[in-house]
């Protein structure tokens, strides 16, 4: 993998990156010497600057100060840490939006946002666009070689949906060169229905009010344009500061589980995928979502460290009851990234602050001080991360992929009309991932365009909108001996959100080996009984299918009901491959005995196997070593693990041999040679 750009930010701060969001504009200079000494304690060699500091960097249009951030970024390189440098156009100064209202955004219900929040921009206002250019050259200009400059960090977590005139007129653009003429069009959205057929390109509108019963693949598209919309945003920033320097990697955050930008399609145009992470510290559960997100963010630039750009101390301020992170568990979240591909451990923010919206946001300097537990851990992690130094641009390797898809999500989630309109693809997802995780297994996350040959096992949630392309490459993945491992309403819709012809599941009939006659969700409360032909027994609810098998078997049948001996569960011999096709709803447990019954006949190899689901244990390797993580989310009992050959626990320093002993939240990283 050649990515001379992040290896170089690698070696510029000397391993892993440490630090967390900075923002002195809100302090008085005298604090900023106190800030920096205690950053140094901290282990800090990283900040993120200036992310919405525009109003203090422009304050009237045209007139610029930049003599606080001259003096801030001087002082921070005198310290010895780097800066990731933000363009700060996720927060258009007051001037702006009052100059130009049009820049906010409008939204579906025909309402314009106001100003006093932040994103308060229509991504397709050229206005917006012309002044956020105009700032990000600026700072360009002034900064690209100041010797402080480590990173690009290009606005922040991009995400507003606009439906202004300026986003309909960038819809039409996007229409046009996606379809070329109206006559396409009106045929890809299936306008005969309800007469909404469009003779003239102007009568073509981003689909605001009414909210409900739109054109299915009108709201596709929308989704697809604003998408891309934001996209061009950064594109275009980050297109001015490369202008000025070619060597400098240049990023933007993205958020967890965000359904509006489409992350497949972003993460090619940055030097690395970074991701801002809060688990709420209240869901015992929340470590397992954390790391599908983690696989998601190393996957998304082909196994590439990703970076881990922000999380919290300690307590957020997001939730109406926001509980703190209980000692050590701010330790081991961050170690979870960095087990599942984090080259940095990032936070919001620096010094927390005594005004504003998130003035109970946690900091990793807290109103409480440098005496508080929070800092104190915060600078035993700084310590740690510098003890893991080795383990910065190694990699992972997984036999398993979950297809994780946006035009997917889209279709299932954005519209009504469906035989139900409570699908959750993340639920639906996470019933799928969790499994995995609980037993160990390392796992990728894959869209359909990802090189799928690395995989024995391919999982597909709910594939109800899955392009032709996407299809034949699952289809590809099982004829040349994968084993894929589909669930309900899959294959179902086209691109273009069209039921695809000749009976469900269209695009996957002949790889489940069965033909669908009708979808038959579940009435409030029902429940069926599933019989395996190995002799165990199930339920199911929420979903059944009137399936009739072609070349497929039935692996398990329903016991009662009108479907009484249909197929519930499917498997298909197809090519030199395998597929398991889940027709219904299992109970989890039945359900992860298929799955992993199939990851093990399938061969996916598994150095965890038997180790408690709470002790969660990843490797990262290079050429030479590897890291094996162990992560005990246990708060009360210790873990005794078996290691094979002569080790180094990374954290202590210690030998690791024969068996490791991970205390109750605590955590070893054992390095070893690479086993042949
Ligand atoms: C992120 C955002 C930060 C901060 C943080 C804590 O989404 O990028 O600026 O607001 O959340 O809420």
């Amino acid at each position: 993998m050649t990515d001379p750009r992040m290896r170089a930010f690698r070696d510029r701060v000397g391993g892993l990156a440490y630090g967390g969001d900075y923002n002195p504009e809100q302090w008085d200079p005298g604090v900023w010497r106190e800030d920096v000494r205690l950053m140094r304690e901290a282990g800090v060699n990283l900040v993120s600057l200036g992310v919405f500091a525009w109003a203090s960097l422009e304050p009237e249009p045209g007139e610029y100060e930049f003599g606080w951030l001259d003096e801030v970024m001087d002082l921070l390189h005198e310290n010895g840490i780097a800066v990731n440098l933000a363009t700060p156009t996720a927060a258009p100064p007051a001037w702006l939006t009052h100059r130009h209202p049009e820049v906010l955004p409008v939204m579906a219900d025909g309402e314009r946002f106001g100003f006093g929040n932040r994103l308060h921009y229509d991504p397709s206002s050229p206005i917006y666009r012309e002044h956020a250019a105009n700032i990000t050259r600026r700072l360009a200009e002034r900064y690209s070689f100041h010797p402080a400059l480590a990173m690009w960090h290009i606005s922040n977590e991009y995400g507003p949906t606009a439906y202004n005139e300026a986003a309909s007129a960038g819809f039409r653009r996007w229409l046009r060169r996606r379809y070329g003429d109206l006559e396409t069009l009106n045929e890809v959205w299936t306008t005969r229905f309800w007469g909404q057929v469009y003779t003239d390109w102007d009568q073509v509108e981003a689909p605001a009010v009414p909210r409900t019963w739109m054109n299915p693949s009108r709201i596709l598209d929308f989704k697809r344009f604003t998408s891309d919309a934001l996209l061009e945003c950064f594109v275009a920033e980050r297109d001015i500061v490369r202008s000025f320097r070619d060597d400098i990697p240049i990023v933007t955050n993205f958020m967890r589980f965000y359904r509006h930008a489409d992350y497949w399609r972003w993460a090619p145009e940055e030097d690395a995928a970074a991701l801002d992470i809060y688990p709420d510290p209240a869901d015992p559960d929340a470590h397992v979502s954390s790391a599908f997100q983690f696989d998601l963010f190393r996957s998304l630039k082909g196994g590439r460290p990703w970076l881990l750009m922000e999380q919290a101390a300690s307590a957020v301020s997001q939730w109406r009851l926001n509980v703190v992170k209980e000692p050590g568990r701010m330790r081991l979240g961050s170690l979870q990234a960095v087990s599942r591909g984090a080259d940095s451990v990032m936070f919001f923010q620096w010094r927390a602050g005594r005004g504003g919206h998130e003035r109970f946001h946690s900091a990793m300097l807290p109103h409480s001080g440098p005496g508080s537990r929070t800092f104190r851990e915060v600078a035993a992690l700084g310590r740690e991360a510098g003890l893991l130094a080795p383990v910065a641009g190694t990699t992972t390797r997984a036999e398993v992929a979950v297809l994780f898809d946006w035009n997917n999500w889209w279709g299932l989630e954005e519209l009504w009309g469906l035989p139900r309109n409570d699908f959750s693809y993340v639920d639906t997802v996470m019933r799928h991932y969790r499994p995995l995780w609980e037993h160990h297994y390392a796992v990728d996350v894959v869209s359909t365009r990802s090189d799928l040959s690395p995989y024995k096992v391919l999982v597909v949630p709910n594939a109800y909108l899955v392009d032709d392309e996407g299809a034949a490459a699952v289809t590809e993945f099982a004829r040349s001996g994968g084993t894929v491992v589909m669930s309900f309403f899959s294959g179902v819709v086209d691109a273009c959100n069209r039921v695809r012809p000749d009976g469900y599941p269209g695009a996957f009939r002949r790889l489940i080996g069965a033909k669908i006659d009708e979808y038959w969700p579940a009435r409030p409360g029902e429940r069926f009984t599933v019989d395996f032909a190995d002799g165990h027994t199930a339920t199911a609810d929420w979903w059944r299918e009137d399936i009739h098998l072609e070349t497929g078997t039935a692996l398990a049948t329903y016991a009662d009901g009108l479907l009484k001996g249909r197929a519930a569960v499917v498997a298909n011999e197809f090519g030199a491959g395998r597929v398991v096709y889940f027709a219904t709803l299992l109970e989890q447990d039945a359900f992860d005995r298929v799955l992993i019954g199939e990851l093990r006949t399938a061969g996916v190899e598994n150095r965890f196997d038997g180790l408690p689901a709470h002790l969660e244990c990843t490797v990262r390797e290079d050429e030479r070593h590897e890291y094996l993580f162990l992560l005990n989310h246990d708060a009360e009992a210790s873990v005794a693990v078996p290691v094979e050959g002569d080790g180094t626990d990374l954290l202590t320093g210690l030998p690791a041999s024969g068996e490791v002993t991970v205390p109750p939240l605590g955590a070893a990283v054992v390095r070893r040679a690479r086993r042949a």
